[in-house]
């Protein structure tokens, strides 16, 4: 623990290493061995993934995959997922077919808004801080014009500044609620940029007007962004929705929709089904250099704005025709952050041909219904552990060290039965008797 006096940070990689793998492990050697294996063999490469973070050891690998033959508004994608999840690629191109013969999917960016808010406190009149406002406000956008200039250029900005009162819910708490467009980028950075610059007018000016009360407490944008929203979309004639023998399309098609409005109406269902989605969600936000934290929070914020945590996605039939929409907020950039570092994910752009951030929204939500839509039929017909397994089996083979002959012979064992853990683990042993 010495080393934590000398300060971790300023020791080099390699003591860094030496230092975690004898305090921590009971064989170091084979530590370092596992980081050094992980290590990239190009020397820029790696220096490039250390400095992303703070005291890197080595990398963390995720699976890159792609599912190819989705189209979205006419147009045809392959979409790059990052994700150790077995079985959701295989769903995503599942679905991607499926659709693809009928219509293929559909977006509508329903908004791009993007918000911040300066939160303070103020003790005095409240007249005299609506008036303080009014005045302060051309002072609060001309102040930000070094900041806003090159995003206005191109096409983006603040599109406003409110105050508002929250004193009924926190004794003195103000903000300013801006709202901004950010164009191609998340924004984050110019965002906080604004508002920071926007506390410091706000509290200088505030002192020439005679107010003395105002505490800036923290400037910072918002994850929830409720009017920054795709919706994607599929329909079909009920007739055409089923592939599968054992029921028919109208059975099916009212089951599916039992399922979604379950969803709607219970909590614990529906946290499961969008995690479904954000199975889709978060891989596609990842493989494209996107901040998955953000979209995961602001996302279940979403679901959950109306008082009550619920389904992202809706289903009806009318008219004999099925509809399958999702309603989704994603804040998503094409442009900055790591979008023009990381070799991978410049390599899924354009891959999905340099898309603008409105797209890349659309791109992510299909992906997200893509997996609902795969998620509910196995669950509403065959279950989901059948296709589940299958893709898992690998996995399981590959954690007892089974042979390649010995991979045939259990897969074709399960081809038409579903396995388990200890079913496959049991047929593995008796291979070996
Ligand atoms: C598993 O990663 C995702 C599902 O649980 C989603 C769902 O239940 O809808 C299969």
């Amino acid at each position: 623990m010495t080393q934590n006096k000398v300060g971790f940070s300023k020791l080099s990689k390699e003591e860094k290493i030496n230092w975690i793998a004898t305090n921590h492990f009971a064989n170091p050697k084979e530590a370092i061995a596992v980081l050094h294996q992980y290590k990239n063999s190009d020397e820029s490469l790696q220096k490039l993934h250390d400095e992303f973070i703070e005291n890197t050891l080595t990398n963390f690998y995720l699976p890159l995959g792609v599912a190819p033959n989705f189209t979205i508004n006419g147009k045809n994608y392959t979409i790059p997922f990052a994700i150790e999840e077995s079985s959701v690629v295989a769903a995503a191109s599942k679905a991607a077919k499926f659709w693809g013969a009928r219509g293929g999917f559909k977006t509508t960016i329903l908004g791009t808004e993007k918000i911040g808010q300066v939160h303070f406190t103020y003790e005095g009149d409240k007249q005299i801080l609506n008036e303080y406002f009014n005045f302060v406000k051309p002072f609060l956008l001309s102040e930000t014009e070094d900041i806003t200039k090159n995003m206005q250029k191109r096409g983006g900005g603040i599109s406003d500044i409110q105050l508002v009162d929250k004193t009924e819910a926190l004794e003195n708490y103000y903000q300013l609620h801006a709202t901004f467009q950010t164009k191609d980028s998340m924004g984050a950075n110019f965002i906080n940029s604004c508002l920071e610059q926007f506390a410091k007018t706000f509290k200088n000016k505030s002192e020439e007007f005679g107010i003395n009360s105002i505490q800036i407490v923290m400037s910072i944008l918002s994850n929830f962004v409720p009017n920054c929203v795709v919706r994607a979309e599929v329909s079909c004639s009920v007739s055409e929705l089923n592939e599968d023998k054992n029921i028919t399309s109208s059975e099916f098609a009212e089951k599916f929709l039992t399922a979604v409005k379950i969803a709607e109406v219970e909590p614990y269902r529906a946290v499961t089904h969008n995690k479904g989605i954000m199975n889709g969600i978060d891989a596609v936000v990842l493989a494209t250099g996107n901040d998955f934290r953000a979209v995961e929070a602001g996302v279940h914020a979403y679901a959950s704005k109306d008082g009550k945590y619920t389904s992202l996605s809706h289903a009806k039939i009318e008219n004999g025709i099925f509809t399958f929409w999702l309603d989704v907020p994603l804040a998503l950039g094409t442009v900055g952050g790591l979008t023009n570092l990381h070799p991978l994910v410049k390599f899924s752009l354009e891959m999905l041909g340099n898309p603008s951030a409105t797209e890349l929204m659309e791109i992510v939500a299909v992906a997200g219904l893509a997996q609902n839509f795969a998620a509910l039929r196995s669950l509403t017909t065959s279950g989901i552990q059948q296709g589940h397994m299958k893709m898992h089996l690998n996995n399981i083979l590959n954690q007892h060290k089974a042979t390649k002959e010995e991979k045939q012979l259990v897969i074709s064992h399960f081809e038409n039965k579903t396995a388990s853990h200890n079913l496959v683990v049991d047929f593995l042993e008796s291979l070996r008797k």
